[in-house]
């Protein structure tokens, strides 16, 4: 029988290349090129199967276009690139990567949160800029991480990573908002409280946002809510740009109505609001959150195992829709 078609949208490590090619012919992207809806549909045809990572969009025009595609495998935990109830009814089979990545990305949302509050970007900048000419009481004097209140928006996996990591770690208070409350034994873990999105922003002395992106998180901190936090209050959004509105963030940072923002994801990724290059309160990362090579690699082969699974009659180890061999 012959193989199965694989596209990689975007590169990735060789031996999960390698990996797949043992069940499919595998159309590698050499040159890691980002390719537009068009280009992506062209080199889809006559594939069964994609690797894609967050930023490669299966919606329904590609679907409508690709009537070949059975599954589509994402190396990354957000899927919402992926439009699933049009998935579903084309009888696409659509994966994540979750779990593998939980612990390194709460370990960027933390450093980000402590470089936000101890001001480590603008500090560097003022140092490497030959600024630094003396010492003085107040020179990039921030908040405190230890023994503060942690607000957590989104309490799944990652944002119960970085509960534990506050709560247990830096003695801090953690309070949470989530769609549900967690199981008294996760909130004893996290030593954590649910609160209502209100007490949230204004009890918050850092706020970290690890919620997914939906047509209900969209903008579900904009400029009313950024008016809810404390002055001295600061915001981390690792999860996914357009939870936060970036030009009310910006005009937020500006006028201090907040002090700091530690940001890895933006709403025109990979084009940052001009706005946020202004401001010299923000710290700024480029998308990258579950960066660490053992990650990254777990990653890419849960996505790869994904694929050879389904192309070798097994059940799949992460699929989010129903899957249409059973
Ligand atoms: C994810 O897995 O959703 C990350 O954002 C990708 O790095």
């Amino acid at each position: 029988m012959s193989k199965p078609h694989i596209l990689m949208a975007r590169a990735v490590f060789p031996e999960v290349i390698e990996k797949l090619s043992q069940v499919a012919q595998v159309h590698v992207n050499e040159d890691d090129t980002v390719w537009s809806q068009a280009e992506l549909v062209a080199r889809l045809q006559g594939k069964q199967g994609v690797f894609t990572t967050g930023g490669d969009r299966i919606d329904q025009a590609v679907l409508k276009a690709c009537p070949e595609l059975r599954i589509c495998a994402n190396m990354a935990v957000g899927y919402n690139n992926f439009d699933i109830p049009s998935m579903t009814a084309a009888g696409v089979v659509a994966t994540n990567a979750p779990d593998v990545l939980t612990e390194t990305t709460a370990d960027l949302g933390f450093a980000l949160l402590m470089g936000t509050a101890r001001r480590l970007s603008e500090s560097e900048h003022y140092l490497r800029a030959g600024r630094w000419t003396k010492w003085s009481f107040d020179m990039f004097a921030g908040s405190d991480i230890h023994g503060s209140t942690l607000g957590i928006l989104g309490m799944g996996r990652i944002g119960q990573a970085i509960a534990r990591r506050g709560a247990l770690g830096f003695g801090m208070k953690v309070i949470y908002h989530n769609r549900s409350r967690l199981s008294q034994e996760l909130e004893q873990q996290c030593q954590a409280r649910l609160v209502s999105k209100s007490e949230l922003l204004a009890q918050a002395d850092h706020l970290v946002l690890v919620l997914p992106y939906t047509r209900e998180s969209h903008h579900a901190i904009g400029a009313a809510e950024l008016a809810q936090m404390k002055p001295t209050a600061t915001l981390v959004n690792i999860a996914r740009g357009g939870i936060v509105d970036d030009a009310a963030l910006a005009q937020a940072l500006k006028q201090r109505t907040i002090a700091a923002a530690g940001l890895d994801v933006f709403e025109e990724e990979p084009k940052v609001h001009p706005g946020l290059l202004e401001v010299p309160n923000v710290v700024l990362t480029p998308h990258i959150g579950s960066a660490s090579i053992p990650t990254r690699k777990a990653m890419a082969h849960l996505a790869a195992d994904n694929l050879v699974a389904f192309f070798t009659g097994k059940p799949l180890l992460t699929a989010l829709n129903p899957d249409p061999r059973s």
